[in-house]
């Protein structure tokens, strides 16, 4: 497989080192189905082995919707044992995005519900417009959530939060999302994504390696008890002292000028 013959993705590079992956079925206000999964799992392989990526972006097509779920016409006959199986690929797929070396930063442009409440929830952290719509509305459907929203929410947000969010079905807006800490920021629709950007082109000027081991460091750590995940942060540390960019960070400071990172 390769890019162009994604049916439902766009995957390109938009600035040096800066990616993104847009969930593309407008039609269905960009609902997963299997096929997203597949292709999703073969754009992460292609990011993780690309050395030049430093920071994933994702979005959905279109200005209504991030993505509005698993695909409510795809599930709708399937049997308990193809229900779990769909829930296994997709929960591998978005560990697979979890553990990705690189940020990634979900930009939610509108309907943000089930299976795309998870997707995000999986990013590392997420940035909104003022019309995005998060939700967990699988009770309406008569069944959970299953691509890991029950865990990945009650960790972000608190379980009681999630808990209300879950077992009402009920829709959060934007504003309310930034108060309760499930986005970092809220911006109007026609600049999400030159803000998200700035911050890109940001992350992109850091020592890769120091990104990457950050960034490994949090998400590894965070289910750990805390002497264990310091740990994990101690090794992070050491290992930077192997590296040419931290010789290259300390002594540019010191020198009063910027530093040139090279990743090694
Ligand atoms: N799956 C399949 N198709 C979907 C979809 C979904 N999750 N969400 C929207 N669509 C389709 C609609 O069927 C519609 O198609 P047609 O034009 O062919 O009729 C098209 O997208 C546009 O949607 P609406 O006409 O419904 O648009 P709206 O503006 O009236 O409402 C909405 C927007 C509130 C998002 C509404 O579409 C909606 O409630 N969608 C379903 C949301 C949902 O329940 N998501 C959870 C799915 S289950 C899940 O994700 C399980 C899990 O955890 C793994």
């Amino acid at each position: 497989m390769n890019n162009s013959a994604y049916q439902t993705l766009g995957f390109e590079s938009i600035a040096e080192g800066i990616y993104l992956l847009t969930l593309n079925r407008p039609a269905s206000l960009n609902a997963l189905n299997s096929e997203t999964f597949k292709e999703l799992a073969h754009a992460l392989e292609q990011v993780a082995g690309n050395d030049e990526a430093r920071v994933l972006l994702i979005t959905g097509a279109g200005e209504k919707a991030f993505v509005a779920g698993a695909d409510i016409s795809e599930m709708q006959m399937m049997t308990a044992v193809e229900a779990m199986a769909l829930s296994q690929a997709a929960l591998k797929v978005f560990r697979q995005l979890e553990l990705l070396p690189i940020p990634v930063i979900a930009l939610v442009n509108g309907y943000c519900l089930g299976g795309g409440c998870e997707l995000a929830l999986a990013c590392d952290w997420i940035i909104a417009s003022e019309n995005a719509v998060f939700g967990q509305p699988e009770v309406n459907l008569g069944i959970t959530p299953g691509f890991g929203g029950t865990q990945r929410l009650s960790r972000l947000i608190g379980p009681a939060r999630a808990m209300e969010m879950i077992v009402s079905g009920r829709h959060v807006k934007a504003d309310e999302a930034l108060s309760w800490g499930l986005v970092n920021h809220v911006y109007p629709q026609d600049r999400l994504m030159q803000e998200a950007l700035s911050m890109a082109e940001l992350i992109c000027q850091k020592g890769p390696l120091a990104v990457h081991l950050s960034k490994q460091a949090i998400v590894r750590g965070r289910d750990l008890e805390l002497d264990s995940a310091c740990q994990i942060e101690s090794q992070a540390f050491g290992l930077c002292f192997s590296s040419d960019d931290q010789k290259e960070g300390m002594t540019a400071f010191l020198e009063k000028r910027k530093p040139v990172f090279k990743g090694v």
